[in-house]
C-alpha cells in the first residue's frame, strides 16, 4: 500500500517471531514499451517513476549498465538512441529506478525490445545446376536471391534490367536461408542475358550487386563472354567498360537504354 510502511509478522508453529517489512516502492508513470525502428534510424525509449525527488535512474541491457556514448544515452530520465544498431540495441533493455535515500524500494521496468528492420544488399546466386558451366539448352535454371533481412521480404527479378512480371516467378515453399527463387524453366536462346533480383520490405528497397549472366552456347545466338560492370569515375576521366561477345561481328554499345547507339568516337 502506497505511503504506509507494513509490517507483517509470521509466528510460527515454533515459537519465532518472523518479521518481514515491506518498504514503499516506486511507481513508474512512465515506462518503456517494445517498438519497431529501421536499423539507424533514432529511438527513444521513455522511463519515469514517482514520487519525482530523489530518484536515480539506469538503464540496462542483459543485466548490463548501459554507459553513455555519443551514439545511446540517457536525455534525463528516457533512454536515446541516435542510430539503432541491429546488434548493439538488442534487448533486453530494462529501466531501473532507485531512490537516493534507499526509502523506497528500487523498481525494475519490464524487459523491451527494439524490433530493428533492416535490409542488406542481396546476391544473386546459382542454386540449379551447380555449375552454370554444366547448363544447356532444355534444362531448368533455379537462381536465388538471397539476402539478411527482417521480416517479410518482396522480391523482383530483372532479365537485361526488364522486370519479370509474377507470371514468370514460380514461388517456391519459403525457403531455409531468407532467400526467394526465380525458376527458368526450359532454356532457350531468349533466356540469355544478365539476370539481377531486388528484395523490398519495411527497411527499404535493395538490388542486387551483383548480376547473373546467363550464356549457354548452341544454336545461332550470340554467347556473351564478359560483362561490362558498374564503374566509379571521377569527372572527366575516362571510363573503359568491356564487353566481348564470341563471333559477333559488331558490338554496339546503348547508353541508360536509349536505343540509339553511341558513336565510337571519343568513346
Ligand atoms: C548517463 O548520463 C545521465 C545524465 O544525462 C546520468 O544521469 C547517468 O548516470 C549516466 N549513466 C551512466 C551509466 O553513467
Ligand atoms: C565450374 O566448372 C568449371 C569447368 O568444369 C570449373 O572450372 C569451375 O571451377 C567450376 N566452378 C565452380 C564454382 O565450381
Amino acid at each position: 500500500m502506497a505511503g504506509t510502511k507494513g509490517c507483517l509478522i509470521v509466528a510460527s508453529i515454533l515459537g519465532f517471531g518472523l518479521i518481514s517489512c515491506r518498504e514503499d516502492k516506486l511507481v513508474f508513470t512512465k515506462s518503456p514499451k517494445d517498438v519497431s525502428a529501421v536499423e539507424g534510424a533514432s529511438v527513444t525509449l521513455p522511463c519515469k517513476a514517482t514520487p519525482d525527488d530523489g530518484i536515480v535512474y539506469l538503464w540496462t541491457r542483459d543485466g548490463f549498465t548501459l554507459e553513455n556514448t555519443t551514439r545511446r544515452f540517457m536525455q534525463g530520465s528516457n533512454l536515446h538512441i541516435t542510430r539503432v544498431d541491429r546488434e548493439r540495441d538488442a534487448g533486453p533493455l530494462v529501466c531501473q529506478a532507485e531512490h537516493i535515500t534507499g526509502k523506497y524500494k528500487t523498481v525494475h521496468s519490464s524487459p523491451v525490445s527494439i524490433l530493428i528492420e533492416f535490409i542488406e544488399d542481396p546476391t544473386v546466386v546459382l542454386v540449379k545446376p551447380d555449375n552454370a558451366t554444366k547448363i544447356r539448352f532444355g534444362d531448368t535454371v533455379v537462381l536465388d536471391c538471397q539476402l539478411e533481412a527482417s521480416g517479410d521480404v518482396d522480391y523482383e527479378w530483372f532479365h537485361n534490367e526488364k522486370h519479370l512480371s509474377k507470371d514468370d516467378l514460380v514461388n517456391t515453399e519459403r525457403d531455409v536461408v531468407k532467400g526467394r527463387e526465380l525458376f527458368l524453366t526450359k532454356i532457350q536462346s531468349s533466356s540469355n542475358g544478365v539476370y539481377r533480383c531486388q528484395a523490398r520490405n519495411s527497411a527499404g528497397s535493395r538490388k542486387s550487386v551483383n548480376r547473373f549472366v546467363l550464356a549457354v552456347e548452341g544454336d545461332q545466338s550470340l554467347h556473351i563472354q564478359s560483362i561490362p560492370t558498374d564503374q566509379t569515375v571521377r569527372k572527366g576521366h575516362t571510363a573503359f567498360f568491356h564487353c566481348a561477345y564470341k563471333e559477333a561481328i559488331k558490338v554496339l554499345w546503348h547508353f541508360n537504354n536509349n536505343p540509339e547507339v553511341l558513336s565510337d568516337d571519343g568513346r
